[in-house]
């Protein structure tokens, strides 16, 4: 039996404060979450929109370390930047907080207390990594080696960010302090861990008997951790950043972020009403955490573990998690600047917020990995956005004031056409909601706009614009159904594109309308004046894409650039000093430099050895002209056996220094030497 629902809790994943909101976060969590709560505001549902940062962990002591700045100048640096950039692209929290606020001090320290008291932790003393040159213990992202899973050699100590799996600094291959670099030791420390082994059978029941309905990559994910058994969670690390562990003896010891993160939910909703607990204590609530895949086992198995530890809280409904979003074929990369930055964009793309928000769900990974590209983005607009719902609500404003003086005509009898398209509307509104309420927003996307394409259609099998020459009576029955579907459009299209859905209603000089209105052909009454009609979308041209494009060549050209000077070649075998001793190196000076050719890399060098003058073929031209070569003192390698090359005879080796990507630079004397000298 479902109980009955009086109001919603909705949550959307914390964002850590360690740098901007990018276009993976707003399509995984923070878009649909938005469209959620504006639908359930539309329809009179009462509903607490809940978000803030996550500013605990150590992504961002790291970050700080770097920049030689503190922790809390980190959070409040990137907090302003994400609840401002929120804001411009109208995504709705009814609350935006951060876990440094005292009322979350407060909570996740009480939280952790009851829990303590109540001898729900186990307390543990065992061997951890520790750096001793910082000085630290070296928890999560402090730690970093090779994935024993995957082989990538910068997994850290918590995730291996390439394959994705969780992992503990125990597992990593050749670990080392992310900190200082060094090998680390072991040392003894003391947790407290929550038995999350104890809630295993419970979590089974709610979510494997009783949440089939949950999303199948959510309902899998937590399938495959309940079958491979829980063990008791370590929820407090030893750092100094964080909330300090509330017990006697825990100095130097502070909450773990994913323990005092989702707590961070209550103490938002504490922070917003006086009447909290109905949201988070009474059943009749329905607690809904959008999430991104990443995020899954926190808050299907660890929060959930951690609430009914503590006892009194409800569970949450849904967790309609999504997949991640790639760019233009490659992973969104925080740490290799590889994403859209929403504050960028906002800046760039003044106006356009709608058409942010309207690819990233008409494209959003609901069920799989998605990509985004620009191209994407510019047909999306241009075709979708300008040319369905655009062009309908032009046509029907602008041929409302030529026609009536703006003035919405009064409606005449319907015909069996006019009542098809009225009916379709109904069973739209039907389909869109129905999509909404089991979070398929891509689907009920569709749907909102499926009311432009009727509506464009409508005008163009009925063609008012003929019609009103034989029949102007007729066009005034049509403008008026026309009319009502624009309004209806504002409706509808609310939840996904709130800043055009307040456009349509400021043309059509009225205000916004309830949910339950849609579908109707009553919203505008015959006389009604309406506003000055201007456009609702833009074409964007080849050059705004092309624009970013560039920039995101540009950011792949410095990535490559930055991944070939960190690969360095291993060392090769061991020789003797006497195979050493045979090489025959000299200060040399090019006398003169031709290219070779028919050839793009090679030179001819005629070289003064100090031995004799010889011809040497190089590969540098690429890398050098042979007016820069003239004149220079280099390195040659002069007992190296001759070698035909393009029909020179080249006598021994400039000696140069190569990058991963094959970039040569030559080697020099640092001061001017005679030629000829030994060089060893
Ligand atoms: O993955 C993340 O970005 C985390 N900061 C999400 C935290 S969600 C919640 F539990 F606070
Ligand atoms: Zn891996």
């Amino acid at each position: 039996m479902s109980k009955e629902i009086k109001r919603y809790l909705v949550t959307s994943a914390l964002p850590y404060a360690n740098g901007p909101v990018h276009i993976g976060h707003l399509a995984g969590v923070y878009v649909p979450s938005d469209i959620y709560v504006r639908y359930l505001r539309l329809r009179g549902r009462d509903v607490l929109s809940i978000c803030g940062s996550d500013e605990h962990g150590v992504p961002i002591t790291i970050k700080a370390r770097k920049e030689g700045v503190t922790p809390q100048d980190i959070v409040d640096r990137y907090h302003a930047l994400i609840k401002r950039s929120f804001e411009g692209l109208g995504i709705s929290f009814d609350i935006y907080s951060r876990t440094t606020s005292p009322v979350h001090a407060v909570t996740a320290s009480d939280f952790f207390r009851k829990l303590y008291d109540e001898g729900k932790f186990i307390e543990q003393t065992s061997l951890q990594y520790y750096d001793e040159e910082a000085k630290t213990f070296l928890a999560d992202r402090y730690i970093v080696g090779t994935c024993p899973k995957c082989g990538n050699d910068r997994a850290y100590g918590d995730q291996c960010e390439k394959c994705g799996s969780t992992l503990s600094p125990d597992e990593l291959i050749e670990p080392h302090s992310a900190v200082s670099g060094s090998v680390p030791v072991k040392r003894e420390t003391k947790h407290w861990y929550l038995p999350l082994n104890l809630y295993e059978q419970t979590l089974r029941h709610w979510i494997l008997d009783g949440h089939k309905e949950w999303k199948s990559n959510v309902y899998g994910q937590c399938k495959s951790w309940l079958d491979g058994g829980l063990q008791p969670r370590a929820v407090s690390r030893d750092l100094d950043w964080g909330i300090p562990v509330p017990v006697e003896g825990a100095e130097g010891k502070v909450l773990y972020v994913w323990f005092d993160a989702p707590i961070g939910y209550i103490s938002a909703t504490k922070e917003l009403t006086p009447d909290w607990e109905k949201y988070w204590k009474d059943d009749e609530t329905k607690l809904v955490h959008f999430i991104g895949k990443d995020n899954i086992v926190f808050h299907c198995i660890v929060f959930p573990s951690m609430l009914m530890a503590h006892g009194g809280y409800i569970l949450p409904e849904n967790v309609p998690a999504n997949e991640f979003l790639n760019l233009e074929g490659d992973k969104i990369s925080t740490s290799r600047n590889w994403a859209i930055w929403l504050h960028e964009y906002l800046e760039e793309m003044p106006g356009k917020e709608d058409v942010l928000r309207y690819v990233l769900c008409a494209n959003a990974p609901e069920t799989k990995d998605n990509d985004f590209t620009w191209k994407d983005f510019q047909a999306r607009n241009n075709n979708e956005l300008v040319a369905v719902l655009g062009n309908f609500v032009n046509r029907a404003l602008v041929l409302t004031k030529k026609y009536y003086d703006g003035e919405v005509p009064a409606c005449g009898e319907l015909n069996d056409y006019d009542r098809a398209t009225v009916a379709e509307l109904q069973t739209i509104k039907s389909a869109l909601e129905e999509n909404i309420e089991n979070y398929r927003f891509r689907e009920a996307l569709k749907e909102a706009m499926n009311f432009a394409r009727i509506g464009n259609k409508y005008l163009a099998d009925t063609e008012p614009w003929k019609v009103v020459k034989s029949d102007p009576e007729r066009v005034k029955t049509i403008l008026y159904i026309a009319l009502q579907i624009t309004a209806n459009l504002a409706t509808a299209i609310e939840p996904f594109m709130p800043f055009s859905a307040a456009k349509i209603l400021d043309m059509l000089a009225c205000s916004r309308f309830d949910w339950e209105t849609l579908g109707s052909m009553e919203l505008l009454s015959a006389g009604h004046t309406i506003g000055t009609p201007s456009l609702l979308f833009e074409k964007i041209e080849d050059d705004v894409i092309e624009r970013q494009l560039a920039k995101l060549a540009a950011i792949k050209a410095a990535n490559q650039a930055a991944e070939a000077s960190q690969q360095v070649e291993p060392q090769k075998d061991e020789i003797s000093f006497e195979d050493f001793g045979r090489a025959d190196i000299r200060v040399s000076t090019v006398k003169a430099a031709e290219r070779v050719p028919k050839t793009k890399k090679l030179l001819k060098l005629t070289i003064d050895t100090g031995v004799d003058t010889r011809e040497i073929v190089s590969g540098i031209a690429e890398y050098y002209s042979p007016e820069e070569l003239v004149g220079r003192q280099v390195l040659v390698l002069v007992n190296l056996a001759p070698r035909e090359i393009k029909g020179v005879v080249s006598r021994g080796m400039i000696l140069m220094a190569a990058d991963a990507s094959g970039r040569l630079t030559l080697l020099q004397p640092s001061a001017e030497t005679v030629n000829g000298a030994v060089v060893g």
